[in-house]
């Protein structure tokens, strides 16, 4: 069996004003009727797998109970990080938790705000990288580029080493989010793929990479585990210690330093949904290039998104091209879907009037 590990404690701010602090995109019905976390689950769900783990921070644990009761969802543990530090010292704690019951439990580490439609065929594809991470081996699942997109890793293959095979396939190097001129390269030299954020090991391997690369963040998270507390079905790692751990993601805490590693392509449709132009593009566009939500519409605009989370908000465009707007109760966007990447500037410039 396989042991889905599910990542849902990020901020999401590109996705304002649906995304939240107190409500993140996750955790919103942004594409069909689960949310984004409750489709993570359900992909991950059925024959070989078992009951997830979740990681999440304080404000979010009754939202989780509640979204996994909505699609009967029992939960293997949830485990609250008293504060955000990131993904690796959520993910060892995960592993940590794991290799005290089995040291060869198989982890799936699975972001919980991607879109990857095709359940079976994802489900597959995990399946036939098992016995590479069986072997102790880091694997990563690896995503055709299409662009030089500067917010993603990149998986260099080894020599000989074929990106459309369909088994796992060994990496010279992981690139965690490079600048946009040795992105281009990369692109163009054909033999990188993009990293989903998606990783299969065994819980011993997984903390073998720990010990090797980040010692000092195994000291502070086996602290904040041993210490934790139970109640009401959480597990609430110590605070103390807790802040002590390093504030770092996996990408470059691990996995941009070890060896052991292989990627398995996937040729699915995959999208990590990070911002209104991918949610735009991933929402199927009608023939002028449209999507419009309930409560919304376009008259003579083209390659526009509109949105409005309300009934009690009717939102109108005319005459618009290339633009998104989302209008929610309380707040509305209004931009252009090139530069739709920054409304994580404009969540910072709200933070700071308070
Ligand atoms: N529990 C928990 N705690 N989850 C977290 C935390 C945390 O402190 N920080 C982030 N997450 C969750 C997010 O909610 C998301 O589901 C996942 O971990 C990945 O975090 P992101 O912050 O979205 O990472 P990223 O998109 O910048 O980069 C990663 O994903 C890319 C693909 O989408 C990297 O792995 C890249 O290499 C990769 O290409
Ligand atoms: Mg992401």
């Amino acid at each position: 069996t396989i042991h889905p590990i599910l990542l849902c404690g990020g901020s999401g701010t590109r996705l304002w004003p649906l995304s939240r602090k107190s409500y993140p995109k996750q955790f919103a019905r942004l594409m069909g009727d689960d949310s984004l976390f409750q489709a993570s689950a359900r992909r991950l769900s059925g024959d070989g797998f078992a009951a997830p783990m979740v990681l999440t921070g304080e404000p979010f644990r009754f939202i989780v109970t509640e979204q996994l009761a909505q699609i009967e969802q029992a939960a293997a543990g949830i485990v609250i990080e008293p504060e955000g530090r990131n993904t690796a010292p959520a993910i060892l704690a995960a592993a940590l938790w794991m290799i005290r019951k089995d040291p060869a439990a198989l982890m799936l580490v699975a972001p919980s705000d991607h879109v990857i439609p095709d359940e079976a065929g994802f489900r597959a594809t995990v399946q036939a990288a098992v016995p590479r991470a069986l072997a102790g081996d880091l694997v990563t699942f690896g995503i055709a580029p299409n662009r030089p997109e500067t917010g993603y890793g990149y998986l260099e293959l080894a020599a000989g080493a074929d990106p459309k095979a369909s088994e796992p396939q060994s990496l010279a190097r992981f690139v965690e989010k490079p600048d946009a001129g040795r992105a281009a390269e990369m692109l163009a030299a054909g033999n990188f793929l993009w990293n989903a954020g998606i990783f299969l090991f065994t819980a011993e391997a997984a903390v073998a990479a720990y010990r090797d690369h980040s010692p000092a963040l195994v000291a502070a998270v086996e602290k904040a585990l041993d210490e934790a507390s139970e109640d009401l079905g959480f597990t609430r790692l110590a605070p103390g210690p807790w802040a002590e751990a390093e504030d770092i993601s996996i990408d470059y805490a691990i996995m941009e330093k070890s060896t052991n590693l292989a990627v398995m392509p996937y040729s699915g449709d995959w999208s990590d949904l990070g911002g209104w132009d991918a949610v735009w593009m991933e929402s199927g566009p009608d023939a002028a290039g449209n999507v419009c939500s309930e409560h919304a519409t376009a008259i003579d605009c083209n390659d526009t998104l509109l949105r409005s989370e309300s009934s009690a908000v009717e939102l109108v465009g005319i005459g618009l091209e290339d633009i998104v707007a989302i209008a929610m109760p309380d707040a509305v966007l209004v931009a252009h879907k090139s530069q739709a990447q920054k409304v994580k500037e404009a969540v910072s410039a709200l933070k700071a009037k308070g």
